[in-house]
């Protein structure tokens, strides 16, 4: 079965075409327009997918060397996002869908994120334990199998991701902040700066991320820009090395106590560089299995989407042409 993805929640223009689960094409288009503004507009993120959502599609098409006839089924996020920009994933997904007269999907946009590790660990099989963090979303889940899941943590306040953004935002560091503040950390010494590890003796699996940007303001207010710009990359590495811990300790607590022995991690902030390396040292040395997507395929990708979305449709599941698109995760 072929299934055309689309991804469109935030402000990645992103298609792709799988075969039988497998990456044929896999294209992302990073939108650019948002940088000058040091985040993400709304209105703007839509007005862009509306601009490349024809020409990505039509590369995606294109690069898996079929024609759009070739096409079984369509796999669209339709939540949770921002709601403008979901809608023209969702619109332009049923009106092909419409014309080529095959399937259409909706797929929730973390169902997606955690199946994105199956696209290239063809092996892997539930259950596991999938710590999944992103710009909206930081939650530890029990995948018992597919589409069975059961939520044994979350932020209780802000994602990581988001914490990650403002902190490189108050460190004047460019935009896309996360990444950016990882290419400084490598630099910097993590012991430097003496941040907060919240929640990290809570005896639960749920997170707490606004303190830490509380901390590293309190600590900015009392040292002067020379200071700051001098020992950019030891804040930098320091922060990264307090939000790594706390995902480690409290992921590998949670597979000890659910008896699971392998780890997933996914979602953007799965790109992490340290988060990835303290990861495997940690878990591995406790005797679990670690798995992370490659770093491409753990930020926002339209190949997840199809994926959850293949599995769904093996299941006899499909979404009518009434799908609209919902900002919020409960649906
Ligand atoms: O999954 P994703 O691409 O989009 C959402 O669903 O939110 O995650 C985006 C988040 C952003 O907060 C971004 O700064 C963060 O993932 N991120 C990173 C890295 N790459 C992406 N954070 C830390 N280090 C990275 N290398
Ligand atoms: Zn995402």
């Amino acid at each position: 079965m072929r299934v055309l993805g689309i991804e469109s929640s935030c402000d990645e223009t992103a298609s792709c075409v799988l075969e039988d689960g497998k990456i044929l094409s896999n294209v992302v288009s990073s939108q650019l327009v948002h940088k000058v503004f040091g985040g993400v507009v709304p209105e703007l993120a839509s007005r862009a997918h509306q601009k490349l959502v024809v020409s990505v599609v039509k590369q995606a098409i294109e690069e898996a060397k079929i024609s759009k006839e070739g096409i079984d089924a369509i796999a669209v996020t339709n939540r949770p996002g921002l709601v403008g920009a979901l809608l023209v994933g969702v619109n332009f997904a049923k009106s092909l869908a419409f014309g080529l007269e095959i399937p259409v999907i909706g797929i929730h946009h973390i169902e997606g994120h955690m199946h994105s590790v199956f696209l290239e660990n063809t092996e892997l099989k539930p259950p596991f334990l999938n710590l999944i963090v992103s710009g909206g979303h930081t939650q530890l889940v029990n995948f018992i199998d597919f589409g069975n899941y059961k939520t044994i943590g979350k932020t209780v306040d802000d994602a990581c991701g988001e914490a990650f953004d403002k902190v490189a935002k108050m460190l004047g560091i460019p935009f896309p902040g996360g990444p950016n503040l990882d290419k400084i950390a490598q630099a910097g010494n993590p012991e430097a700066c003496n941040f907060p590890r919240p929640m990290l003796g809570s005896g639960n699996f749920d997170f707490s991320f606004s303190g830490m940007k509380t901390a590293v303001k309190v600590f900015l207010e009392k040292q002067t820009q020379d200071e700051i710009t001098k020992n950019l990359s030891d804040i930098a590495a320091s922060f990264q090395e307090a939000v790594a811990e706390i995902l480690v300790t409290k992921t590998v607590s949670a597979a000890q106590s659910l008896k699971l022995k392998t780890i997933v991690v996914t979602g953007g902030v799965a790109a992490n560089s340290r988060i990835r390396s303290l990861m495997a040292e940690t878990a591995v040395k406790q005797g679990f299995k670690v798995v992370f997507p490659r770093p491409v395929l753990c930020t926002d990708n339209a190949a997840m989407i199809a994926f959850c979305g293949w599995k769904r449709l093996l299941k006899g599941e499909k979404s009518d042409l009434t799908l609209t698109a919902f900002p919020s995760e409960t649906i």
